[in-house]
């Protein structure tokens, strides 16, 4: 198979263990996205945290810093975080794809965020799930399409499902057959662990109407800061 299943750690012990992830994630080759960027940047924050945030890919900072939500994009989510009244000792953030996709400005230096592709998305899942598994947060917000693709499928729109709370998909099924059907039937006052979509924090700063997109970003978060149990 070409995804990341293979290189996740053998023992059950080891995929338990978010340090052990960490570093088999390092050497990453589960699809062809680590060919081109410097480094794997995996999930950060505490492991206690009761929320796990999820974005895309890392930027063009992430990439070189080698952690996620260090650019722009991370500055703007750190305010609206603030301002939602959620603590950093609460969070943790990742991806839902680990390397930097980019092409090259013609002629120039800079490097050019592209948005990863379905099989990219479906490779490097393996390492979400494992992460979400271990973190076992309350809340699972997504920010944006693809992190929102990732975790409950192609037919996921942002417009549509943003700012409620959903039940978060078994994460032993999620990408089967299985998934699809259960979609959308559940209770989410059941789930043990909810999943909230928002807006991408970059999609603000890329926005017109910047201030209108922060309220509803700080908005949404505000919701996934009541879930906490
Ligand atoms: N955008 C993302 O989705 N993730 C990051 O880590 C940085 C920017
Ligand atoms: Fe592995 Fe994900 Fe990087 Fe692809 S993007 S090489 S699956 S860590």
């Amino acid at each position: 198979s070409h995804d990341a299943e293979p290189f996740l750690p053998a023992t059950p012990e080891e995929r338990a263990d978010l340090g052990a992830l960490r570093s088999a994630a390092a050497g990453c080759q589960g699809c062809d996205l680590y060919r081109n960027a410097t480094q794997t940047v995996f999930g950060e924050g505490s492991p206690g945290g009761r929320i796990a945030l999820v974005g895309e890919q890392p930027g063009d900072q992430e990439d070189r810093k080698g952690a996620p939500f260090v650019g722009p994009a991370g500055r703007l989510l750190d305010q609206a975080l603030e301002e939602a009244g959620i603590e950093r000792g609460d969070v943790y953030v990742t991806n839902a794809v680990k390397h930097f996709k980019f092409k090259r400005q013609a002629g120039g230096k800079r490097r050019i965020h592209e948005t990863p592709n379905a099989g990219e998305m479906r490779a490097c899942r393996p390492w979400l799930l494992a992460e979400l598994r271990i973190l076992e947060p309350d809340v699972v917000v997504v920010l944006g399409a693809t992190a929102g693709k990732a975790l409950l499928g192609s037919s996921f729109r942002v417009t549509k499902q943003r700012g409620r709370l959903l039940p978060l998909p078994d994460l032993e099924t999620i990408g089967t057959p299985v998934a699809a059907k259960e979609l959308g039937g559940e209770d989410p006052s059941k789930a043990d662990t909810r999943l909230l979509a928002t807006i991408h924090p970059s999609a603000v700063l890329r926005a017109d109407d910047r201030e209108a997109m922060y309220a509803g970003l700080v908005d949404d978060l505000r919701i996934a800061g009541r879930a906490l149990a």
